[in-house]
């Protein structure tokens, strides 16, 4: 456990009675300015262990493996973390036994942002948000209230209860995927034709949504890239980008892709947009209309391309007919390493349903056909194919 030089250090010391409740070994880290708010002898009390804050132990000059204690950790947090240690983890500049620390932890990093809402606002703080979340550290966001300033608005660090909340829903030792980042796309994509109309699909984005649940249940940390929909999922491990159309799809999708151990690729994405979208409302008054529509990039071959060693790519194939044929052309055209054929054949697959039926095939030429099940079910079927096709 990280402390830094915030007023919310003193929940610092709630949270690690909770931590120590829950059956967790913690030891401490603090940085000299936490020492200005919470004492190093309270946290030494209650964790047990001899708070760790500089390199030598002032008495007899010991030196203090920030090493040993990165790769001893199953998980570090960070809480509260300050906007100056912020900038010093996302650029390197390890001053510190707690940055010495971040940098040489292989474990999960979950970090607790405490500020007054201008600084927690300010571009340079959101960068540095966004660089962590890049090194794959999960952000608890803070939350809305009174500051300590006196002002009300973002930066109050989150309840000690609620982080130990999600420390347990992401690092329990049953997970399978910690440590591990996913983009999942999902829900329909809207091509404009003019300001008030657009091309759609069917797509309500529930398959999507259910499998970035379940990797987020896993632990994976989760990236969904999802079109226009109704659903929203609320899970701290999932970071929710809403796009309309393909394009702002793909390039969501190509921006994050780099930094994710796979994807799947469960949206709907038109095939075709209007090649000429029209910046006024189109008029009634003439007889017929055609629009001309011009071809989409296809997202999942994109990422098919620039696919490195160990990511891994699940397409989803929708078939009407030649299913398996279709589908295996599918998985290589595309570079992927597991499709998910659903038929629109089978009842109570598809579109809009809370079910679905589905067969896997990966590409090494296995595959296998599932019952009908709810679609959190066929979620949970593929997200452990996925962990059996990586190995982790
Ligand atoms: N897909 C995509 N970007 C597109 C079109 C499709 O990422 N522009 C992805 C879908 O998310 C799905 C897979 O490609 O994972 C297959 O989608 P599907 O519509 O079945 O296939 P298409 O390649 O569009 O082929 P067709 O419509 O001709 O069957």
């Amino acid at each position: 456990m990280g402390i830094t030089g915030s007023i919310a250090a003193y929940k610092a010391a709630i949270l690690l009675r909770l931590l120590t409740r829950e059956g967790a070994d913690v030891r401490v880290v603090m940085t000299p300015a936490a020492k200005e708010f919470i004492t190093p002898v309270t946290m030494s009390a209650l964790s047990g262990h001899p708070v760790v804050s500089e390199f030598f132990a002032s008495n007899d000059g010991t030196w203090h493996s920030h090493v040993d204690l990165g790769l001893w950790a199953d998980a570090m947090v960070i809480a509260p973390l300050t906007a100056a240690t912020m900038g010093k983890m996302a650029h390197g500049i390890a001053d510190n036994m707690l940055v010495t620390t971040y940098l040489s932890a292989r474990c999960p990093v979950f970090v607790a942002p405490a500020m007054d809402l201008d600084m927690f606002g300010h571009p340079s703080t959101q960068q540095n948000l966004d660089i962590l979340k890049s090194y794959g550290n999960i952000v608890i966001e803070p939350g809305e209230g009174a500051l300590a300033s006196g002002l009300h608005g973002k930066g109050r660090m989150e309840e000690p209860e609620r982080i130990v909340e999600l420390l347990i829903a992401s690092i329990g030792s049953k997970k399978k995927l910690l440590n591990k980042t996913f983009l999942v796309t999902a829900g329909p994509t809207f091509e404009k034709i003019d300001p008030v109309r657009f091309i759609g699909n069917y797509s309500s984005g529930k398959m999507g949504f259910a499998i970035a649940s379940e990797l987020a249940e896993q632990g994976a940390r989760v990236i969904l890239v999802t079109g226009p929909t109704h659903l929203s999922l609320s899970h701290p491990m999932v970071e929710t980008i809403r796009v309309e159309s393909a394009g702002e799809m793909l390039e969501a999708c190509v921006e994050h892709f780099g930094t994710c151990d796979g994807a799947v690729m469960s949206a709907a994405v038109a095939d075709f947009t209007p090649a000429h979208p029209a910046s006024q409302k189109t008029k009634r008054g003439r007889d017929n209309w055609s629009l001309e529509l011009k071809p989409t990039t296809d997202i999942a071959a994109a990422l098919g391309a620039s696919k490195r060693e160990g990511q891994v790519l699940v397409g989803f194939a929708l078939e009407t007919h030649d299913e398996l044929a279709n589908a295996r052309k599918k998985l290589a055209k595309k570079n992927l390493d597991l499709i998910v054929l659903n038929s629109l054949n089978d009842p109570g697959a598809g579109f809009g349903t809370d079910t679905n039926k589905v067969t896997i095939l990966d590409r090494y030429n296995n595959s296998e056909e599932f019952e009908l099940k709810s679609k959190a079910s066929v979620a949970a079927d593929i997200v452990e194919k996925i962990i059996t096709f990586t190995g982790a």
